[in-house]
């Protein structure tokens, strides 16, 4: 999610410029959330979005062993480097697997329970500035976006294959995108002469297909549709509230876990998820009662809303821009049952 170039790491934490993995790729609020997870020399993390390896390096550095998680063969490759390059050895385990499986992940390697849990969700810079991978509107490339080999489908299937009715209603769900008829309209009416395979195409055409004062925003047109897209192929909300309960799991008492997310969906889910547990808001419907006393607590809020980055971490890095932390402590009461059902009945699971 983050690119740029940062700075060398000297002086006062809180003042230096962010660190950065070798790519350039700067790894967003990691100050913040390094303070967030309370960190003590041989505490056992898990980083369950490797991405760029930069938390992971912050976290080593600090004297802690981290699993790393990432869905990504590309990410984890280059975490098998990374490692080798800075002989980290046993401190760096790196698991190529989808967070929302770490629980498993970790009971199979006898590494339960943990001290703390990080995720950095979103795309990483190397995956959006590879064409071959699809993400980018501002690379030509084929319309893949498949963060992993675990992902049902790829944008493609979803752009040649749905109709026109729910392309409009993920378009406008996940992109937030008000103008998700016209272009669900257009994606329909050009497919009838041939399908639409690449992101250039695919991007001209939401362009065309918007009104002109949108044509020249800030914002690329495409940014909403493409984000839409990359959510359902790869599942990123069900994903998400499966990975919280997972960590829920996986947390020994006292421990901490962060969530940076970059999405007004994701960080409600965080919100929610963690109110819930927290025993700030009632899991069932407030139209009907609760017959059950509910839960005890599983989590402490640290804070009660999120931390966002400061002007110099916007300027440094604008993709900074609408991240989001919250952090909490796990208590010693049972992770909670999870009776939620799907996050979102059409697109998720
Ligand atoms: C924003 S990057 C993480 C950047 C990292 N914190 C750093 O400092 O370099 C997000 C990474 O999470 C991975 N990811 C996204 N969803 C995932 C999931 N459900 N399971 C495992 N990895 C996931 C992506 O493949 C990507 O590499």
């Amino acid at each position: 999610m983050h690119d740029g170039n940062g700075g060398k790491d000297d002086g006062d934490a809180r003042a230096r410029p962010p660190a950065i993995g070798p790519s350039g790729h700067i790894p967003v609020l990691l100050q913040e959330v390094l303070s967030a997870l309370a960190l003590a020399p041989g505490h056992r993390i898990v980083d369950a979005t490797f991405g760029g390896g930069g938390y992971a390096r912050a976290l080593l550095e600090a004297g802690a062993d981290v699993i790393a998680f990432d869905r990504d063969p590309q990410a984890i490759a280059r975490g098998r480097e990374m490692r080798e390059r800075e002989g980290w050895g046993e401190r760096l385990r790196l698991v190529e697997s989808s967070f929302a499986r770490l629980y498993e992940e970790l009971a199979e390697r006898d590494l339960l329970p943990v001290d703390a849990v990080v995720f950095d969700l979103g795309v990483s810079s190397f995956q959006l500035d590879e064409a071959a991978r699809g993400f980018s509107f501002r690379h030509e490339g084929p319309l893949d976006m498949r963060m992993g080999r675990d992902a049902a489908m790829s944008a493609a299937e979803i752009v040649n294959e749905w109709d026109e009715a729910r392309l409009a209603r993920l378009i406008r769900r996940y992109g937030e995108e008000p103008a998700a008829g016209r272009i669900a309209r257009a994606i329909v009416r050009a497919r009838a002469n041939a399908p639409i395979l690449t992101t250039r195409a695919l991007a001209e055409l939401v362009a065309g297909a918007l009104p002109p004062a949108r044509r020249h925003g800030r914002i690329h047109p495409a940014t909403r549709t493409f984000q839409a897209l990359r959510m359902a192929v790869n599942d990123e909300l069900g994903q998400l509230r499966r990975g919280l309960v997972a960590a829920e799991r996986a947390l020994r008492a006292g421990g901490r876990l962060a969530v940076v997310s970059f999405h007004s969906l994701e960080d409600r889910i965080v919100k929610r998820f963690l109110a819930e547990r927290a025993g700030r808001i009632a899991g069932a419907s407030r139209h009907r009662p609760q017959l059950i006393a509910p839960p005890a607590p599983s989590f402490r809020l640290l804070k009660s809303g999120a931390v966002r980055p400061g002007a110099e971490e916007i300027a440094a890095n604008p993709r900074a821009r609408s991240a989001r932390l919250r952090f909490a402590e796990r208590l010693d009461a049972p992770a909670h049952d999870e009776g939620d059902g799907p996050i979102d009945e059409e697109f998720g699971s």
